[in-house]
Protein backbone atom coordinates (compact mmCIF):
# COMPACT_ATOMS: atom_id res chain seq x y z
CA UNK A 1 0.00 0.00 0.00
CA UNK A 2 1.48 3.19 -0.82
CA UNK A 3 1.70 6.50 1.60
CA UNK A 4 1.46 9.80 2.07
CA UNK A 5 -1.37 12.33 2.40
CA UNK A 6 -2.45 11.61 -1.56
CA UNK A 7 -1.48 7.98 -2.17
CA UNK A 8 0.61 7.52 -5.43
CA UNK A 9 1.98 4.30 -7.23
CA UNK A 10 -0.31 1.40 -5.54
CA UNK A 11 -3.31 0.32 -5.57
CA UNK A 12 -5.16 2.70 -2.92
CA UNK A 13 -6.86 1.79 0.23
CA UNK A 14 -10.58 2.24 0.44
CA UNK A 15 -10.80 5.54 1.79
CA UNK A 16 -8.55 6.59 -0.73
CA UNK A 17 -10.78 5.32 -3.96
CA UNK A 18 -12.51 8.21 -5.40
CA UNK A 19 -15.43 7.70 -7.71
CA UNK A 20 -16.44 4.91 -10.05
CA UNK A 21 -19.51 3.81 -7.15
CA UNK A 22 -21.88 3.13 -10.01
CA UNK A 23 -19.14 0.73 -11.51
CA UNK A 24 -18.00 -0.87 -8.77
CA UNK A 25 -21.76 -1.84 -7.83
CA UNK A 26 -22.46 -3.34 -10.84
CA UNK A 27 -19.06 -5.26 -10.66
CA UNK A 28 -19.89 -6.62 -7.68
CA UNK A 29 -23.56 -7.74 -8.54
CA UNK A 30 -22.61 -9.25 -11.74
CA UNK A 31 -19.74 -11.74 -10.26
CA UNK A 32 -22.28 -12.52 -7.27
CA UNK A 33 -24.28 -14.05 -10.16
CA UNK A 34 -21.61 -15.46 -11.15
CA UNK A 35 -20.48 -13.64 -14.35
CA UNK A 36 -16.97 -13.12 -14.92
CA UNK A 37 -15.85 -9.95 -16.27
CA UNK A 38 -12.91 -8.49 -17.78
CA UNK A 39 -11.33 -5.19 -17.52
CA UNK A 40 -8.87 -3.78 -19.76
CA UNK A 41 -7.04 -0.10 -19.22
CA UNK A 42 -3.62 1.12 -19.13
CA UNK A 43 -1.64 1.42 -16.33
CA UNK A 44 -2.58 3.62 -13.57
CA UNK A 45 -6.03 4.16 -14.70
CA UNK A 46 -7.36 2.47 -11.33
CA UNK A 47 -7.65 -1.21 -11.81
CA UNK A 48 -5.86 -2.96 -9.40
CA UNK A 49 -7.68 -0.12 -6.36
CA UNK A 50 -11.00 -0.62 -8.09
CA UNK A 51 -10.50 -4.33 -8.46
CA UNK A 52 -9.55 -4.69 -4.12
CA UNK A 53 -12.18 -2.51 -3.49
CA UNK A 54 -15.00 -4.83 -5.35
CA UNK A 55 -13.34 -7.99 -3.93
CA UNK A 56 -13.35 -6.56 -0.35
CA UNK A 57 -17.48 -5.72 -0.78
CA UNK A 58 -17.90 -9.40 -2.57
CA UNK A 59 -16.04 -10.83 1.07
CA UNK A 60 -18.33 -8.99 3.04
CA UNK A 61 -21.40 -10.33 1.33
CA UNK A 62 -19.54 -13.83 2.40
CA UNK A 63 -18.20 -15.04 -0.61
CA UNK A 64 -14.60 -16.09 -1.03
CA UNK A 65 -12.44 -14.22 -2.46
CA UNK A 66 -8.60 -14.79 -3.92
CA UNK A 67 -6.32 -12.18 -5.87
CA UNK A 68 -3.40 -12.95 -8.03
CA UNK A 69 -0.90 -10.78 -9.92
CA UNK A 70 1.24 -12.64 -12.77
CA UNK A 71 3.33 -9.22 -12.45
CA UNK A 72 4.82 -10.76 -9.60
CA UNK A 73 5.56 -14.62 -10.34
CA UNK A 74 8.65 -16.29 -11.48
CA UNK A 75 7.06 -19.35 -13.17
CA UNK A 76 4.87 -22.03 -13.36
CA UNK A 77 5.24 -23.62 -10.11
CA UNK A 78 5.27 -19.94 -8.45
CA UNK A 79 2.19 -19.18 -10.00
CA UNK A 80 0.21 -22.69 -9.18
CA UNK A 81 1.13 -21.89 -5.34
CA UNK A 82 0.37 -18.86 -5.11
CA UNK A 83 -2.92 -19.46 -6.29
CA UNK A 84 -3.21 -22.62 -4.19
CA UNK A 85 -2.34 -20.32 -1.18
CA UNK A 86 -4.75 -17.16 -1.99
CA UNK A 87 -7.94 -19.74 -2.08
CA UNK A 88 -6.72 -21.59 1.17
CA UNK A 89 -6.45 -18.32 2.62
CA UNK A 90 -10.61 -18.02 2.41
CA UNK A 91 -10.67 -21.04 4.79
CA UNK A 92 -7.68 -20.88 7.28
CA UNK A 93 -7.26 -17.01 7.47
CA UNK A 94 -3.22 -17.58 6.56
CA UNK A 95 -1.47 -16.92 3.43
CA UNK A 96 1.41 -19.31 3.36
CA UNK A 97 -1.37 -22.46 3.66
CA UNK A 98 1.10 -24.75 1.87
CA UNK A 99 4.02 -24.33 3.85
CA UNK A 100 1.57 -24.93 7.10
CA UNK A 101 0.99 -27.86 5.70
CA UNK A 102 4.44 -29.01 5.18
CA UNK A 103 5.75 -27.70 8.21
CA UNK A 104 2.73 -29.92 9.63
CA UNK A 105 4.05 -32.83 7.79
CA UNK A 106 7.64 -32.50 9.64
CA UNK A 107 6.07 -32.01 12.97
CA UNK A 108 2.36 -33.60 12.97
CA UNK A 109 1.64 -32.33 16.47
CA UNK A 110 1.47 -28.87 15.94
CA UNK A 111 -0.96 -28.91 12.78
CA UNK A 112 -3.66 -30.30 14.23
CA UNK A 113 -5.74 -27.60 13.83
CA UNK A 114 -5.25 -27.17 9.86
CA UNK A 115 -5.67 -31.04 9.61
CA UNK A 116 -9.09 -29.83 10.85
CA UNK A 117 -9.56 -27.26 8.37
CA UNK A 118 -8.23 -28.95 5.40
CA UNK A 119 -8.63 -32.52 5.81
CA UNK A 120 -11.16 -32.85 2.72
CA UNK A 121 -8.77 -30.94 0.04
CA UNK A 122 -5.57 -32.89 1.26
CA UNK A 123 -6.78 -35.55 0.04
CA UNK A 124 -7.47 -34.63 -3.33
CA UNK A 125 -4.73 -33.50 -2.95
CA UNK A 126 -1.79 -34.93 -1.16
CA UNK A 127 1.43 -32.65 -0.76
CA UNK A 128 2.97 -30.12 -3.03
CA UNK A 129 6.75 -31.44 -2.90
CA UNK A 130 5.30 -34.66 -4.80
CA UNK A 131 3.72 -33.08 -7.38
CA UNK A 132 5.03 -32.16 -10.46
CA UNK A 133 4.45 -28.40 -11.49
CA UNK A 134 1.92 -29.04 -14.28
CA UNK A 135 -0.36 -31.60 -11.78
CA UNK A 136 0.25 -28.84 -9.39
CA UNK A 137 -0.40 -25.99 -11.80
CA UNK A 138 -3.82 -27.73 -12.54
CA UNK A 139 -4.85 -28.61 -8.95
CA UNK A 140 -4.53 -24.87 -8.19
CA UNK A 141 -6.82 -24.09 -11.40
CA UNK A 142 -9.48 -26.55 -10.09
CA UNK A 143 -9.11 -25.08 -6.39
CA UNK A 144 -11.76 -22.39 -6.89
CA UNK A 145 -14.50 -24.92 -8.25
CA UNK A 146 -13.16 -27.38 -5.67
CA UNK A 147 -13.73 -24.64 -2.36
CA UNK A 148 -16.80 -23.11 -3.84
CA UNK A 149 -18.81 -26.47 -4.00
CA UNK A 150 -17.33 -28.15 -0.74
CA UNK A 151 -17.61 -25.24 1.04
CA UNK A 152 -21.13 -23.98 -0.51
CA UNK A 153 -19.66 -20.39 -1.25
CA UNK A 154 -19.19 -18.06 -4.61
CA UNK A 155 -15.54 -18.08 -4.83
CA UNK A 156 -14.44 -14.68 -6.93
CA UNK A 157 -10.90 -14.77 -7.99
CA UNK A 158 -9.37 -11.81 -9.64
CA UNK A 159 -6.48 -12.50 -12.06
CA UNK A 160 -3.90 -8.85 -12.53
CA UNK A 161 -2.28 -8.62 -15.67
CA UNK A 162 -3.76 -11.06 -17.16
CA UNK A 163 -2.13 -10.96 -20.32
CA UNK A 164 1.14 -12.00 -18.77
CA UNK A 165 0.40 -15.32 -17.93
CA UNK A 166 1.65 -17.28 -20.84
CA UNK A 167 5.23 -15.27 -20.18
CA UNK A 168 4.83 -16.71 -16.70
CA UNK A 169 3.61 -20.08 -17.16
CA UNK A 170 3.72 -21.44 -21.15
CA UNK A 171 2.00 -21.19 -23.79
CA UNK A 172 -0.64 -23.65 -23.31
CA UNK A 173 -2.05 -21.69 -19.70
CA UNK A 174 -5.34 -20.02 -21.54
CA UNK A 175 -6.79 -23.14 -23.07
CA UNK A 176 -6.11 -25.04 -19.89
CA UNK A 177 -7.57 -22.46 -17.68
CA UNK A 178 -10.41 -22.01 -19.72
CA UNK A 179 -10.67 -25.73 -19.76
CA UNK A 180 -11.06 -25.59 -15.88
CA UNK A 181 -12.91 -22.28 -15.60
CA UNK A 182 -15.65 -23.38 -17.84
CA UNK A 183 -17.11 -26.63 -15.90
CA UNK A 184 -16.59 -24.81 -12.27
CA UNK A 185 -19.98 -23.78 -10.72
CA UNK A 186 -19.60 -21.49 -7.93
CA UNK A 187 -16.75 -19.86 -9.52
CA UNK A 188 -16.54 -16.00 -11.18
CA UNK A 189 -13.34 -14.38 -12.77
CA UNK A 190 -12.40 -11.04 -12.55
CA UNK A 191 -9.67 -10.47 -15.17
CA UNK A 192 -7.79 -7.19 -15.13
CA UNK A 193 -5.16 -6.21 -18.13
CA UNK A 194 -3.06 -3.37 -19.01
CA UNK A 195 -1.81 -4.46 -22.73
CA UNK A 196 -5.61 -3.36 -23.92
CA UNK A 197 -5.00 -4.80 -27.71
CA UNK A 198 -4.12 -8.36 -26.25
CA UNK A 199 -6.71 -8.74 -23.84
CA UNK A 200 -9.47 -7.49 -26.05
CA UNK A 201 -8.05 -10.00 -28.59
CA UNK A 202 -8.04 -12.83 -26.01
CA UNK A 203 -11.16 -12.20 -25.04
CA UNK A 204 -13.37 -11.42 -28.18
CA UNK A 205 -10.97 -13.12 -30.91
CA UNK A 206 -13.22 -16.40 -32.20
CA UNK A 207 -10.31 -19.05 -31.85
CA UNK A 208 -9.12 -17.42 -28.90
CA UNK A 209 -9.67 -19.24 -25.52
CA UNK A 210 -11.28 -16.77 -23.71
CA UNK A 211 -13.75 -16.17 -26.52
CA UNK A 212 -16.69 -14.63 -24.69
CA UNK A 213 -15.88 -15.91 -21.70
CA UNK A 214 -16.26 -12.74 -19.80
CA UNK A 215 -18.19 -9.55 -19.89
CA UNK A 216 -15.94 -7.11 -21.41
CA UNK A 217 -16.13 -3.71 -19.51
CA UNK A 218 -14.90 -0.15 -19.84
CA UNK A 219 -13.74 1.48 -17.19
CA UNK A 220 -15.13 4.47 -16.80
CA UNK A 221 -13.39 7.81 -15.74
CA UNK A 222 -13.26 9.47 -12.07
CA UNK A 223 -15.81 12.60 -12.32
CA UNK A 224 -14.87 16.24 -11.09
CA UNK A 225 -17.73 16.29 -8.84
CA UNK A 226 -15.70 13.13 -7.22
CA UNK A 227 -12.77 14.46 -7.18
CA UNK A 228 -13.49 17.62 -5.58
CA UNK A 229 -14.89 16.65 -2.05
CA UNK A 230 -12.31 13.99 -1.79
CA UNK A 231 -9.14 16.41 -2.49
CA UNK A 232 -10.85 19.02 0.04
CA UNK A 233 -11.37 17.12 2.45
CA UNK A 234 -7.78 16.01 2.18
CA UNK A 235 -6.29 19.11 2.78
CA UNK A 236 -8.95 19.77 5.57
CA UNK A 237 -7.51 17.00 7.60
CA UNK A 238 -4.27 18.94 7.45
CA UNK A 239 -6.11 22.20 8.23
CA UNK A 240 -5.62 23.85 4.75
CA UNK A 241 -8.22 25.72 3.64
CA UNK A 242 -9.29 25.50 0.00
CA UNK A 243 -12.16 26.74 -2.32
CA UNK A 244 -13.92 24.81 -4.84
CA UNK A 245 -12.03 27.00 -7.79
CA UNK A 246 -8.85 26.08 -6.65
CA UNK A 247 -9.60 22.65 -6.53
CA UNK A 248 -11.53 22.42 -10.01
CA UNK A 249 -8.14 23.80 -11.35
CA UNK A 250 -5.91 20.92 -10.25
CA UNK A 251 -8.54 18.58 -11.46
CA UNK A 252 -8.43 20.25 -14.89
CA UNK A 253 -4.89 20.24 -15.44
CA UNK A 254 -4.59 16.69 -14.58
CA UNK A 255 -7.62 16.30 -16.87
CA UNK A 256 -8.80 13.61 -14.02
CA UNK A 257 -6.41 10.95 -14.68
CA UNK A 258 -6.43 8.47 -11.76
CA UNK A 259 -2.65 8.76 -10.83
CA UNK A 260 -1.68 12.35 -12.69
CA UNK A 261 -4.44 13.84 -10.33
CA UNK A 262 -3.46 12.11 -6.98
CA UNK A 263 0.54 13.02 -8.05
CA UNK A 264 -0.31 16.40 -8.77
CA UNK A 265 -2.13 16.45 -5.55
CA UNK A 266 0.87 15.87 -3.54
CA UNK A 267 3.13 17.99 -5.50
CA UNK A 268 0.95 20.77 -4.89
CA UNK A 269 0.86 19.69 -1.00
CA UNK A 270 4.39 19.71 -0.73
CA UNK A 271 4.30 22.89 -2.24
CA UNK A 272 2.22 24.04 0.58
CA UNK A 273 4.13 22.69 3.08
CA UNK A 274 7.35 24.47 1.93
CA UNK A 275 6.09 28.00 1.84
CA UNK A 276 4.03 27.20 5.47
CA UNK A 277 1.05 28.56 4.24
CA UNK A 278 -2.32 27.30 5.01
CA UNK A 279 -4.73 28.50 2.55
CA UNK A 280 -4.55 26.84 -0.91
CA UNK A 281 -4.11 29.19 -3.65
CA UNK A 282 -3.67 29.44 -7.71
CA UNK A 283 0.05 29.70 -7.58
CA UNK A 284 0.26 27.11 -5.43
CA UNK A 285 -1.37 25.26 -7.87
CA UNK A 286 0.85 26.61 -10.43
CA UNK A 287 4.38 25.89 -8.11
CA UNK A 288 2.73 21.83 -7.87
CA UNK A 289 2.38 21.68 -11.39
CA UNK A 290 5.80 22.98 -12.55
CA UNK A 291 7.00 20.25 -10.01
CA UNK A 292 4.75 17.81 -11.48
CA UNK A 293 5.79 18.12 -14.66
CA UNK A 294 9.34 18.30 -13.98
CA UNK A 295 9.13 14.70 -11.87
CA UNK A 296 7.01 13.59 -14.92
CA UNK A 297 9.43 14.74 -17.88
CA UNK A 298 11.65 11.12 -18.03
CA UNK A 299 8.80 9.09 -18.20
CA UNK A 300 7.44 11.13 -21.11
CA UNK A 301 10.70 11.71 -22.82
CA UNK A 302 11.57 8.06 -22.57
CA UNK A 303 7.77 7.36 -24.41
CA UNK A 304 8.45 10.61 -26.83
CA UNK A 305 11.82 8.52 -27.91
CA UNK A 306 10.40 5.86 -28.40
CA UNK A 307 7.01 6.88 -31.15
CA UNK A 308 9.28 9.53 -32.45
CA UNK A 309 11.36 6.50 -34.15
CA UNK A 310 8.50 6.61 -36.26
CA UNK A 311 7.68 9.67 -38.26
CA UNK A 312 4.26 9.32 -39.40
CA UNK A 313 3.94 8.83 -35.46
CA UNK A 314 5.39 11.41 -34.05
CA UNK A 315 3.92 13.67 -36.76
CA UNK A 316 0.05 12.54 -35.82
CA UNK A 317 0.73 12.58 -31.90
CA UNK A 318 1.84 16.33 -32.40
CA UNK A 319 -1.61 17.10 -34.73
CA UNK A 320 -3.76 15.28 -32.06
CA UNK A 321 -2.22 17.13 -28.99
CA UNK A 322 -2.64 20.49 -31.22
CA UNK A 323 -6.59 19.29 -31.67
CA UNK A 324 -5.80 19.58 -35.71
CA UNK A 325 -6.80 17.32 -38.56
CA UNK A 326 -4.34 14.31 -38.29
CA UNK A 327 -5.01 13.50 -42.32
CA UNK A 328 -2.78 15.54 -44.84
CA UNK A 329 -2.60 15.62 -48.30
CA UNK A 330 0.14 13.61 -49.89
CA UNK A 331 0.17 11.09 -46.81
CA UNK A 332 -1.91 8.11 -47.86
CA UNK A 333 -4.69 7.96 -45.11
CA UNK A 334 -3.60 3.98 -44.33
CA UNK A 335 -0.31 5.27 -42.98
CA UNK A 336 -2.08 7.85 -40.73
CA UNK A 337 -4.38 5.05 -39.13
CA UNK A 338 -1.59 2.64 -38.86
CA UNK A 339 0.13 5.40 -36.06
CA UNK A 340 -3.31 6.52 -34.76
CA UNK A 341 -3.37 2.56 -33.83
CA UNK A 342 -0.16 2.52 -32.64
CA UNK A 343 -0.77 5.20 -30.42
CA UNK A 344 -3.87 3.72 -29.08
CA UNK A 345 -2.14 0.60 -28.47
CA UNK A 346 0.89 2.25 -26.94
CA UNK A 347 -2.07 3.36 -24.96
CA UNK A 348 -1.10 7.39 -25.21
CA UNK A 349 -4.92 8.25 -26.68
CA UNK A 350 -8.06 6.66 -26.79
CA UNK A 351 -11.05 6.43 -29.25
CA UNK A 352 -14.17 8.23 -27.32
CA UNK A 353 -17.85 7.90 -28.13
CA UNK A 354 -18.07 10.41 -30.44
CA UNK A 355 -15.59 8.82 -32.59
CA UNK A 356 -12.82 11.35 -31.99
CA UNK A 357 -9.51 10.72 -30.12
CA UNK A 358 -8.47 11.98 -26.54
CA UNK A 359 -5.24 11.56 -24.43
CA UNK A 360 -5.50 8.99 -21.88
CA UNK A 361 -2.74 11.64 -19.70
CA UNK A 362 -4.04 15.17 -20.51
CA UNK A 363 -0.56 15.96 -18.86
CA UNK A 364 1.38 14.57 -21.07
CA UNK A 365 -0.84 16.38 -24.02
CA UNK A 366 0.08 19.38 -22.78
CA UNK A 367 3.89 18.41 -22.22
CA UNK A 368 3.87 17.47 -25.65
CA UNK A 369 2.46 20.97 -26.77
CA UNK A 370 5.78 22.47 -24.85
CA UNK A 371 8.44 20.54 -26.19
CA UNK A 372 7.46 19.93 -29.67
CA UNK A 373 8.73 22.79 -32.33
N1 LIG B 1 -10.22 5.36 -7.73
C1 LIG B 1 -9.10 6.03 -7.49
N2 LIG B 1 -9.12 7.11 -6.68
C2 LIG B 1 -8.02 7.80 -6.44
N3 LIG B 1 -6.81 7.52 -6.94
C3 LIG B 1 -6.70 6.46 -7.73
C4 LIG B 1 -7.84 5.66 -8.05
N4 LIG B 1 -7.43 4.70 -8.86
C5 LIG B 1 -6.11 4.88 -9.05
N5 LIG B 1 -5.66 5.94 -8.37
C6 LIG B 1 -4.27 6.45 -8.38
O1 LIG B 1 -3.54 5.74 -9.37
C7 LIG B 1 -2.51 4.95 -8.78
C8 LIG B 1 -2.42 3.62 -9.48
O2 LIG B 1 -3.58 2.86 -9.23
P1 LIG B 1 -3.65 1.30 -9.56
O3 LIG B 1 -4.93 0.78 -9.02
O4 LIG B 1 -2.40 0.62 -9.14
O5 LIG B 1 -3.73 1.35 -11.17
P2 LIG B 1 -3.52 0.19 -12.25
O6 LIG B 1 -3.79 -1.12 -11.57
O7 LIG B 1 -4.52 0.50 -13.33
O8 LIG B 1 -2.11 0.32 -12.74
C9 LIG B 1 -2.86 4.89 -7.31
O9 LIG B 1 -1.70 4.76 -6.49
C10 LIG B 1 -3.54 6.23 -7.08
O10 LIG B 1 -2.59 7.25 -6.95
MG1 LIG C 1 -2.50 -2.74 -11.48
Amino acid sequence: MTRGLFPVGGPVAKEDLVGREDFIVSLVNRLLEGQSVMLAGPRRIGKTSLAHEVLRRLKEKGAYTTAVDFFRFSGKRDFAVSLIDACLENRTGINKTLNILRDRAKALAGGAKFAIKLRDLEISFGFPEKKSDDELLDYALRLPGILAGRDDKLMVVMFDEFQDAPRVTDAEIFKRMRAHFQVQKGAAYLFLGSKEGMMQTLFSGRKEAFYRFAAMLPIPGIAEDDWVPYITQKFASRNILVDDNVVKEIVHLSGGHPQDTMFLCSEVYYTLLETGDNTLTHHHVRLGYNRAVLALAPIFDEVLDDLSARSQVRRVLHQLALGKNVYQEGIHPNKVKRAIDHLINRAVIKKTARGSYVFVEPMFQRYILQHFQ
